[in-house]
């Protein structure tokens, strides 16, 4: 028989506690081949070594010197919980110990006089649980400190996720955007259904974030999917979940986003993309809040928030017959259109600065601001990709800035910095501007800017403010632009 070691490799120690000198010494005899043995005459020893040693097995006499052995393993169980106890009787009747025995405080007793090789067995036998229970135990502890560390790490994450996403990052100052504000500000509180219609770039990933972590659902998840990036069965099962088995390559049971996504939201980005039996499937749990995996006989209940997206023109795919009439209605419960960036040109100064100052910090550069000439064009620019262009635009000119303090003409790409295209700005209700003059165009564009800053701040500092320019560069501007200064009428 193989002795059972602790987990450092030392052999166990059992503490033996008699007052008769013959059962101390055969009880070592039979066990000192294999254990650490340490021996008590009477409990105060024997606790004194209790709490010096690290002992895994108690034997004690039923009857010591001023106390029974039922007591002396009670103030055991203080001192070392999980030593293993065991009790010597020499009574026919034992029913005593065994109502010990049965409330779990010893975990047998040997009848006097034992058989050494029995003895033993039961000794091998007590340990071997010991050591489960002990190794149970430091795995609880360890798995209970995991936990805990997981636990702090999600909440930061968490924090981490709700600042980033936070209104206080979606940067703009036109009214356009400023409606858009709004409207999500008081969507945010509610579970309505959303639907972000914008070009690309226009920040409707940004918008969905934000409106999912300004509301009550922040502590569930926040899932997006772009619908228009896989092949119908595997967004189905993206979406929906799968049955093991329900298609080629489903090995396993999988949950879908709208189960994952549970007292959260769901994003989902792309919705033009998706076909005609997607539609329904989105209908259907529009409705009723169900899902069904794929290859499943049962539906499931879920609570989730749903929140769409889309860069087409839903309405004009509806017309088409490209699009549910039904689902269309569902989904735009709360419509919010992002203008683009060139409808907005008062958000470019704002966002130009903000990007370069992101940047900045991020690559360790000490560029602190853009020349006139750059702002003029970074304005004028036709933005086709709108803030993401611009984003990238200035990113990509930090980046390669070297020790530069100012960002000039020269540094920006070519099609930014060649002749900029205006031709919605009339749109936009401006005057009709010479195209032909680059200068002349931006100039008028620029003085447009200003009087509609004035007019809606009333002042001049609120103005340059608004313009994301310092208030003696709005001063020199409207000088040179010959634009009267209205605190001086
Ligand atoms: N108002 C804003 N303030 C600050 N950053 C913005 C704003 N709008 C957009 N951005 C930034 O511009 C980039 C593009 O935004 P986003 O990914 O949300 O656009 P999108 O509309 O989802 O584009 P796509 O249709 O191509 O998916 C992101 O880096 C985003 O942080
Ligand atoms: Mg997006």
């Amino acid at each position: 028989m193989v002795s059972p070691v602790d987990a450092s490799g030392s052999p166990y120690a059992i503490l033996i506690v008699d007052d008769e000198e013959g059962i101390r010494e055969s009880l070592e005899l039979t066990l000192c081949d294999d254990y650490r043995v340490f021996t008590a005459r009477n409990a105060q020893e024997g606790l004194a070594i209790i709490e010096r040693e690290k002992i895994a097995l108690v034997i004690a006499d039923q009857v010591l010197p001023g106390m029974t052995g039922v007591e002396f393993l009670e103030k055991v169980i203080e001192r070392n919980p999980s030593a293993i106890r065991m009790m010597l009787t020499g009574y026919a009747d034992v029913a005593s110990i065994m109502r010990a025995v049965n409330e779990g405080r010893i975990y047998r007793y040997i009848p006097k006089p034992w058989e050494p090789e029995e003895l033993r067995v039961n000794v091998r036998r007590a340990l071997e649980s010991y050591s489960l229970t002990t190794e149970n135990a430091s795995l609880a502890a360890a798995l209970r400190d995991a936990n805990e560390r997981l636990r702090q790490e999600n909440l930061y994450l968490r924090r981490e996720v709700q600042r980033r996403y936070a209104f206080e990052n979606l940067i703009g100052s036109s009214p356009a955007i400023q409606r858009v504000f709004e409207v999500m500000e008081k969507v945010a509180g509610t579970d309505a259904t959303v639907l972000l219609s914008g070009e690309t770039g226009t920040g409707k990933d940004l918008v969905a974030r934000a409106i999912h972590y300004a509301g009550a659902r922040k502590s569930g998840r926040f899932v997006a999917q772009n619908c228009g990036a896989l092949p119908d069965t595997l967004l189905e099962s993206e979406l929906f979940g799968h049955k093991r088995g329900s298609f080629t390559g489903a090995h396993e049971d999988k949950k879908g986003l709208f189960e994952l996504a549970h007292n959260g939201t769901i994003f989902l980005d792309e919705i033009g993309e998706t076909n005609p039996g997607m539609q329904v499937r989105l209908l259907r749990v529009l409705q009723d809040g169900e899902v069904r995996p794929l290859g499943a006989s049962d539906v499931r209940k879920v609570d989730v928030r749903v929140i769409a997206a889309t860069n087409r023109d839903l309405r004009k795919l509806v017309q088409e017959g490209a699009f549910r009439e039904d689902l269309y209605y569902r989904l735009r419960v709360v419509e919010i259109t992002i203008p683009p960036l060139r409808e907005r040109r008062e958000d470019i100064p704002v966002l130009a600065h903000h990007f370069l100052e992101d940047a900045s910090k991020r690559m360790n550069r000490g560029i602190k601001g853009f020349t006139n000439a750059v702002m003029d064009r970074l304005v004028a620019h036709q933005w086709s990709g709108n803030v993401r262009e611009l984003q990238n635009e200035i990113e990509r000119i930090v980046a390669l800035a070297g020790d530069a303090d100012t960002i000039t003409v020269d540094m920006l790409s070519e099609h930014v910095r060649g002749r900029p295209a205006l031709d919605d700005a009339s749109a936009g209700g401006a005057e009709a501007v010479d195209l032909a003059d680059m200068n002349l165009a931006v100039d008028d564009l620029k003085r447009k800017l200003i009087r509609q800053a004035l007019e809606e701040t009333g002042s001049k500092s609120k103005a340059s403010e608004k313009l994301g320019i310092p208030r003696q560069s709005l001063q020199k501007m409207m000088k040179r632009l010959g634009m009267k200064d209205p605190g001086a009428e």
